[in-house]
Formats: structure tokens, C-alpha cells, sequence
């Protein structure tokens, strides 16, 4: 089976690259831009351990290039297409929202034509919590109305439009996953716990939003990349489904947890006020994914962050 992954060198799209190698009749084609959103080289890092693998390949294309991206993709011919490719962040999707809508709008339309085109069997796209901007009731189920409140959600949303228009009427199996708050090894510095471990490290301030009282419901990402795997044995066409640990933690508890682990009694830590654009609170219902997928045994998030600071410690990202 052909596997395309667009994203590889970011870190979702790391991992389950990692994680699909280890089936040696797959064929893993990671694409990406590796832009310089956040360290190149920790992309440039994650696409090197890739590359021990016999069964993985990697091309730097940028989805936006629509020739370049059909011709290189028309090569492999993928059976299946994971879309992780994407700008993500909310704050930055103030400040720069054109990149918001050329790489998650934009590259998601020239994929999905190319997906057409080959007429591939499954296309899987990751979407986000935050679609659902802030809500009242919790867990927050898939068919709750959507409320995205920043430019990111905004092209979030437009993405899974795009995926359902253009899929629905095709023989194309498509799913849309909503990940919430997803950490680990080799995590995004422009998430809060890598900017935090970075900001101890170098002895820098760090901002806690609202005070430290939002909450997020932080879901290791080896949990995402093992359900992503068992999606290719799935029927689930068509379907939007959350995968959320279903049990949220408040970021001044988390900074608590880090710091234990860490054994470091103090850390700059300055409370802030709410920052336009954020959710309050992420708490996304598991249900309909423990429907699909069997009761899931999501990882503990000490144990989440322990691994995650070992990596940090040995590895330095
Ligand atoms: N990490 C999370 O908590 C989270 C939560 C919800 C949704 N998501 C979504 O999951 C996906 C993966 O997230 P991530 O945390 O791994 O982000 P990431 O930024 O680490 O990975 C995305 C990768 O896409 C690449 N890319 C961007 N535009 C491209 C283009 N035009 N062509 C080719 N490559 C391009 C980037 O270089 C980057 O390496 C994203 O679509 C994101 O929106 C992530």
C-alpha cells in the first residue's frame, strides 16, 4: 500500500510517519514545505530519522505550487492521502492570516483535486478543536455548533467544507478528525509546553493566558498516530470525529506537573490576562471515536509529559 503524508516533517505528521514505517509493505511518501514557521531544523530533524527507514521517502514540495505538487504526487500514485500538511497557531493567524488561507485553504483544494485525479481510495485530514470556539456545554460533541473565533479556525472550517463538497458525490472514503491540544516528543515550540520547557531552559519569561485558568484537553500524540493507523482498517466514510482525551487540564495545574518533573522549584512564570482569539476551555467528547474505534486507553498526561521531557533533556526539542 502507497501512503502519502502531507505534514512530515511537522510533528503529528512525524509521527505517524514513524509510526506507519514500522509496516514494512507500506510505502510512505512524506511531503512538505518545511517553512520556517518554527525551527527548520527540528523539521529538518524529524525528516532525517524518517529517512532510516527503508519504506519512507521524503519530497519538499509546497502544496501551494498546484504543477509541481500533481507532478511529484502523479509519480507515487498514493492509495491512501493523510492531510496534516497546514499552517497552524491561533495567535499568529491575527498577524498573518494570508499564510492561514494559502496553506490550509488553498494547498487543501490543490490536494484534494490531485486526490481526485488519482482517484485514490481514502483521504484523512486533520482538523482542529477549534472550530468549536468557546462553548457552554461539555464535552464538546462533534455535532455541537461551530463557532470558530480566529483566522486558523476560520481556515480550518473551510478545509473540511472543501473535503466534503468535493468528496461526497465520489467513491473517494473521507474522514475528518478534530485533534484537541496534541503533545509529545519533538513537539511544536509555538505550543505552550515546549515554549515553557524552552523558556526554563534559557531562562526566560513565560506568559500564562487568562491567568493560567484555561484548559485544554491535552491528547499524547502517539494515541492521535495510533488511531490514524487503525483508520486505514476502518469504514468511516464521511464521518467528523473528535480525538480528545475527554479530560482537560488547567494550564496553571500543568505548569505544576512540569515543574515536579522537571525537579525545578521556580519558574518565570507571568500571568496574563484572556488573549483575544483563544478557547477558554477545550474538552472535546471521546464518544463517537470509542464508538469507532473501541474503548481507546489514552495516555496519562504525566506519563505524556515525563516522555516528552525526556526527549526534550536527551534531544533538546
Ligand atoms: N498539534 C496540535 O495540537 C493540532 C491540533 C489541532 C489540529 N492540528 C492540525 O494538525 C496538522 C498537523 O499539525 P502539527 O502540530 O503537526 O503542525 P506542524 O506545523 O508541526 O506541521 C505542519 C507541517 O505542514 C507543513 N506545511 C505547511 N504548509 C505547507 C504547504 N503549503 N505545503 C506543504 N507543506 C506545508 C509545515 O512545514 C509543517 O511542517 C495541522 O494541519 C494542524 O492544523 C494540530
Amino acid at each position: 500500500m502507497k501512503i502519502l503524508i502531507s505534514g512530515a516533517a511537522g510533528f503529528i505528521g512525524y509521527h505517524l510517519a514513524k509510526q506507519l514505517c514500522q509496516i514494512k509493505k507500506f510505502n510512505v511518501l512524506g511531503i512538505d514545505s518545511i517553512n520556517g514557521y518554527y525551527s527548520k531544523k527540528l523539521k529538518k530533524k524529524r525528516v532525517s530519522l524518517l529517512n532510516k527507514n527503508k519504506n519512507f521517502f521524503f519530497k519538499n514540495i509546497n502544496l501551494n505550487n498546484k504543477k509541481s505538487s500533481k507532478l511529484q504526487i502523479n509519480k507515487f500514485k498514493p492509495d491512501i492521502i493523510y492531510h496534516l500538511a497546514g499552517q497552524p497557531g491561533v495567535l499568529y493567524s491575527f498577524k498573518n492570516p494570508q499564510s492561514y488561507y494559502k496553506n490550509n485553504v488553498l494547498a487543501t483544494k490543490n490536494l484534494v483535486k490531485i486526490a481526485k485525479e488519482l482517484n485514490i481510495k481514502k483521504f484523512v485530514f486533520a482538523s482542529s478543536s477549534s472550530v468549536y470556539g468557546d462553548q457552554k456545554k461539555f464535552p464538546i460533541k462533534e455535532n455541537f455548533k461551530l463557532n470558530p473565533k480566529n483566522p486558523y479556525a476560520i481556515t480550518k472550517l473551510k478545509s473540511e467544507k472543501i473535503i466534503k463538497k468535493k468528496f461526497i458525490k465520489t467513491k473517494i472514503e473521507f474522514i475528518i478528525f478534530r485533534f484537541f491540544t496534541v503533545y509529545g516528543p519533538f513537539g511544536r515550540p509555538d505550543m505552550f509546553i515546549h515554549k515553557f520547557l524552552n523558556s526554563i531552559k534559557k531562562k526566560n519569561k513565560i506568559y500564562l493566558h487568562n491567568n493560567g485558568l484555561n484548559y485544554r484537553d491535552f491528547t499524547y500524540v502517539n494515541d492521535v498516530s495510533k488511531i490514524l493507523k487503525i483508520c486505514l482498517t476502518k469504514k468511516l466514510n464521511g464521518k467528523i470525529i473528535n480525538i480528545s482525551r475527554c479530560n482537560p487540564v488547567r494550564t496553571d495545574k500543568l505548569v505544576e506537573y512540569i515543574l515536579k518533573l522537571l525537579k525545578v522549584k521556580k519558574a518565570n512564570v507571568v500571568k496574563i490576562p484572556p488573549v483575544k482569539g483563544e478557547m477558554l476551555k477545550t474538552h472535546g467528547s471521546n464518544k463517537k471515536l470509542n464508538l469507532f474505534f473501541g474503548n481507546i486507553k489514552f495516555t496519562e498526561i504525566k506519563t505524556g509529559l515525563k516522555n516528552t521531557i525526556r526527549n526534550f533533556k536527551s534531544t533538546g526539542f
